[in-house]
This record gives structure tokens, C-alpha cells and sequence, in this order.
């Protein structure tokens, strides 16, 4: 029996002291061939002396689980060829994980990519305008939002199509099942990402801002688009003027220990190493920095 298929159950026993988080892109190594997977779904957890299925939402080191994962590009296994994988690190190639694969998805067999006759060049030629996506990062009370909004304002002035994704308020809609746990904040930046994705082929210029605290997530959602179409946007705020602006007195509650897994208190923000633009919300105004990232990011665009 041989498949080929992108989406596959498979057995994964866990190695590293960063646990697998459903929702987040690996490296898939098999034999030779490498290639980005992302864990669609923890399935279980094997309980190691009874052997018990638990639900889980994470794996630690030491512990062997079920999961579902879709691959970027089909891959064939047959009877004849070893289903043994290594799952790795995106970023730094360190052996997280070693398993195998089970069996394909059914659905993954069921579902073709449709072509269709209106695309994105044309969508976006009518709007005269080249789609991209702007992702703002940084802690909360960055000053992310404030740019975002801003920036959106002067792009619309000039003419363009734009829409504003912001974390709080998608939290209240698409994101309202989410927390902020390591495993919810992965769920929410693939969220947003494929929302994002979605809304630059449909010709606009996307902000989205979003704590996204780790590095792997905001190279998931870079990753999902053309070179040229992603730029992240590091809002390079020390925390300690975040804490003194604390606007939504979220910092304060999270020092009294009424907020758990808050960014920079007990929860950890990723800088990131190879942003398009870092911006200084301390010693420049609001609209000193949405001209920054005009003039650097988007001159074309503006006509300038
Ligand atoms: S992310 O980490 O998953 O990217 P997101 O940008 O959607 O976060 O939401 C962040 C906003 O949620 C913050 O600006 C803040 O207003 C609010 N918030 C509530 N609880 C937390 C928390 N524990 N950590 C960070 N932000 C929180």
C-alpha cells in the first residue's frame, strides 16, 4: 500500500524542554528530505505506565502523543520505505521530537485546491495598490495599535484599501475561545495569519497588530506570504515604560498577581531577530514613526 498526501496522523515522542504546542510549524525531516509541518491537532497523550489516552494540549519532554499534522508539500509513504520522523526546530534545526507516521488523513485526499478566475493581481490592480502585510510587534502598551491606527488613517487618506486587525478586539469575535497560554496565543497568530493572508488576496494592505510573542509564530505567518508582501514592524518599547504607561492597568494587575501569563511579567516575549523596521515610541512622536514606516516600507505606495 503506498499514499501521497499532506495531512497524516502520526506517533510523536517528545524530546525537548520547549513542549509541542498544537497550531505551531516544525521541521519535518525524513531520510533526506526536509520540508515545514505544522501539528493541526494534539489528538492524546499516552499515559506511560497505564497507557491511558489524556487529553493534552501540549507535550512535554518525555512524553509520547498523537497528533495530526499537515505538511507544506504532499509526501508519499509506502510499506516499503520507512515512516520514521524527526520533528526540529524551525528556526535553530535542534532535534525536538521522534516518531513516525501512521496513516493519512482521509479529508487530506478529499480536498483539491480550486482554481479560481479572479486573483489577486487582478483584484489588486483594481485597487491600484500592491497588497501586503504589515505586522506589528511588541509588548502590550508598545504603542502598536496607536501606530496601526494612525497609519491606517494616512493610507486611507492617500486613497488605499487597508483593513486593521488588532488583537483585542478580534479577541472579542473569531479569538473569543482563545486565552493566553502558550498553546492559545500559537492558535491566535494562525489565526490572524490565515485572516491576514486571506484579506491580501483579496488586494488590501493588511496592519495587524498583535503582541505575537514568539519568534516561531510571526516566521509561520512571514512564511504565508510572497518576499515582498510581509513586513514586520517591531514596536521596540521598553517594558518598563510600558508598565509606566499601563493605559488598560493590565500591568499593575499582573504585579499583584491578578493576571497570569502576562507578556513580560510571567510570560515571555521573543524579540524579534530580522524585523523589516524597528520603531522608538520613546524618543519619537506617534507621527514621527508612521512616517518612518512610510518612507521606509511603503514610498511607493504613497506616491512618494
Ligand atoms: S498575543 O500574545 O496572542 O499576540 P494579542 O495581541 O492577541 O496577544 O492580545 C493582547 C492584548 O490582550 C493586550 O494588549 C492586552 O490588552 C490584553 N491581555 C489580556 N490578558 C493578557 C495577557 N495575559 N498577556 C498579554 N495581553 C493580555
Amino acid at each position: 500500500m503506498s499514499f501521497t498526501a499532506d495531512q497524516y496522523q502520526i506517533r510523536i515522542a517528545w524530546q525537548s524542554v520547549r513542549p509541542l504546542v498544537a497550531g505551531r510549524t516544525y521541521l519535518l525531516r525524513r531520510g533526506q528530505q526536509e520540508l515545514l509541518v505544522s501539528v493541526t491537532a494534539l489528538k492524546y497523550r499516552k499515559d506511560d505506565k497505564t497507557g491511558e489516552h489524556l487529553s493534552a494540549k501540549k507535550l512535554n519532554a518525555g512524553e509520547t502523543g498523537i497528533a495530526n499534522i499537515s505538511t507544506a508539500q504532499a509526501i508519499s509513504v509506502d510499506e516499503h520505505k520507512s515512516a520514521d520522523i524527526d520533528i526540529l526546530d524551525l528556526q535553530t534545526s535542534e532535534l525536538l521530537g521522534k516518531g513516525h507516521i501512521e496513516f493519512p488523513l482521509y479529508r487530506a485526499t478529499n480536498i483539491r485546491w480550486q482554481s479560481l478566475s479572479v486573483d489577486k493581481s487582478l483584484r489588486a490592480a483594481m485597487k491600484q495598490q500592491q497588497p501586503r502585510c504589515i505586522w506589528f510587534t511588541g509588548l502590550s502598551g508598545s504603542g502598536k495599535s496607536t501606530l496601526a491606527n494612525m497609519l491606517e488613517k494616512r493610507l486611507c487618506e492617500r486613497g488605499l484599501h487597508t483593513y486593521l486587525l488588532d488583537g483585542d478586539n478580534l479577541r472579542h469575535g473569531l479569538n473569543r475561545d482563545l486565552g493566553f497560554t502558550e498553546a492559545d496565543r500559537v492558535e491566535n497568530i494562525r489565526r490572524v495569519a490565515e485572516v491576514a493572508k486571506l484579506m491580501v488576496d483579496a488586494g488590501l494592505i493588511v496592519l495587524a497588530s498583535f503582541i505575537s510573542p514568539f519568534q516561531a509564530e510571526r516566521q509561520m505567518a512571514r512564511r504565508l506570504f510572497d518576499v515582498t508582501e510581509f513586513v514586520e514592524v517591531f514596536v521596540d518599547t521598553p517594558l518598563s515604560e510600558c508598565e509606566r504607561r499601563d493605559v488598560k492597568g493590565l500591568y499593575a494587575k499582573a504585579r499583584r498577581g491578578e493576571l497570569k501569563n502576562f507578556t513580560g511579567i510571567d510570560s515571555v516575549y521573543e524579540r524579534p531577530e530580522h524585523p523589516e523596521l524597528v520603531v522608538d515610541t520613546c524618543d519619537h512622536s506617534v507621527e514621527y514613526c508612521v512616517e518612518q514606516i512610510i518612507n521606509t516600507l511603503l514610498p511607493a505606495d504613497v506616491g512618494q
